[in-house]
């Protein structure tokens, strides 16, 4: 990247910031996965995001803040407990809910009264969120992958999963490189909305995790009651590759693979423990603990995919609370294909 001499802001920084401003969408990353990003106040803007990921419009953007802006510009109330957190966690992996301002547009909440709020800790996220409106702005930004895809880690995921896109004239004006997102999964996000009469909830886990936010703000979170803000990244069915995906107990797994084989079937696997009597068509293996799961869990999941194998079959992990975060994506790439895989099976 070339950098500009008095305020040593890289150009590419300084164009992307400037693209934003203009109404255009900016792809950037950040420490979880790869953001697409608009104006937040800038409901076309954010109307183009949608349209490009195909995501229906009455679900919630997170809203991307600099380091030291002021929270206050977004959000009605800024309770202790958020003090708090952004004392602790910021910037950093953490998202949190809150009561929208009212001059801040409907469109990024999807028309909820809230507001998701989260400062990143990756340093091309955080000069391109102190270079636009210096500092004063917000990005609104998904992960940027198309509704129910696997999130992006690279800026080679995004490229791919925005082939039209990124064209010139597309609707992305520029996706930055900043690497591989360290942590591999979206932020924790935790609703701080409704304390009075729900306490903080944790609406999505995360690297950040319930016992960490529980040391901070006192109380464990809650789990999501039938009233909590909707989360898109909490439906059941989502992050998910075109291949079916479906976790097998490490027992099971030497007979499931003899099962599909006897019946033709091709098959990716991605393991933890070592299966070297398993001849899977492709084979990825990902490290046996939570943070280096996480960090190529979504890169691997598009490895596998490319295989075009019948079925991804995934060692399951185990249960215990550190995994919380990876399990629950898991859980939700492989949530539409238990049936296909029933079928696949014969039974
Ligand atoms: O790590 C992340 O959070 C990444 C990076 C790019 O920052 N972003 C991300 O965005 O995962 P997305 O849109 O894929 O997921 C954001 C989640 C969604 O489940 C959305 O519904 C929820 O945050 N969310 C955002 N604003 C909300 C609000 N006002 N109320 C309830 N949920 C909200
Ligand atoms: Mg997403």
């Amino acid at each position: 990247m070339s950098v500009v001499s008095k305020t040593d802001v890289p150009l590419e920084i300084i164009a992307a910031a400037q693209a934003l401003e203009a109404g255009k969408l900016v792809a950037f990353p950040t420490e979880t996965v790869y953001g697409l990003g608009a104006d937040a106040e800038n409901p076309q803007a954010v109307a183009n995001i949608y349209a490009a990921k195909g995501r229906p419009s009455n679900h919630p953007v997170i809203v991307h803040i600099a380091p030291g802006a002021d929270i206050s510009y977004w959000a009605k109330e800024i309770p202790a407990e958020a003090e708090k957190l952004i004392a602790a966690f910021w910037p950093g992996p953490l998202t949190f809910i809150l009561k929208r301002a009212d001059h801040i547009p409907a469109a990024v909440s999807g028309g909820q009264d809230t507001v998701g709020i989260r400062c990143p800790s990756h340093p091309v996220a955080i000069a391109l969120l102190s270079a636009f409106k210096g500092g004063k702005g917000g990005v609104a930004a998904p992960s940027a992958n198309k509704f129910g895809h696997v999130s992006p880690t690279m800026a080679s995921h995004v490229i791919e999963e925005f082939e039209q896109e990124v064209q010139s004239g597309g609707l992305i004006a520029r996706v930055l490189d900043g690497g591989q997102s360290e942590v591999g999964i979206e932020s924790t996000i935790v609703d701080l909305s409704r304390l009075a009469t729900h306490g903080p909830v944790l609406l999505r886990p995360g690297h950040i995790s319930a016992e960490q936010l529980a040391a901070v703000l006192g109380v464990i979170p809650a789990s999501p009651d039938a009233a909590a803000p909707r989360a898109s990244g909490t439906l059941d069915a989502h992050y998910a590759p075109h291949t079916p995906v479906v976790q097998v107990a490490v027992e099971e797994l030497d007979d499931v693979v003899q099962q599909l084989q006897a019946k033709g079937k091709t098959l990716a696997l991605m393991s933890y423990l070592a299966h070297p009597a398993i001849h899977a068509d492709a084979w990825r293996h990902l490290p046996n603990d939570p943070v280096g799961y996480a960090h190529d869990l979504y890169a691997g999941l598009r490895e596998l995919d490319h295989a075009h194998a019948d079925v991804i079959l995934v060692e399951a992990l185990p249960q215990e609370k550190i995994w919380q975060g990876v399990n629950d994506r898991l859980r939700r790439a492989a949530f539409d294909s238990r049936d296909v895989f029933e079928k696949m099976l014969g039974n």
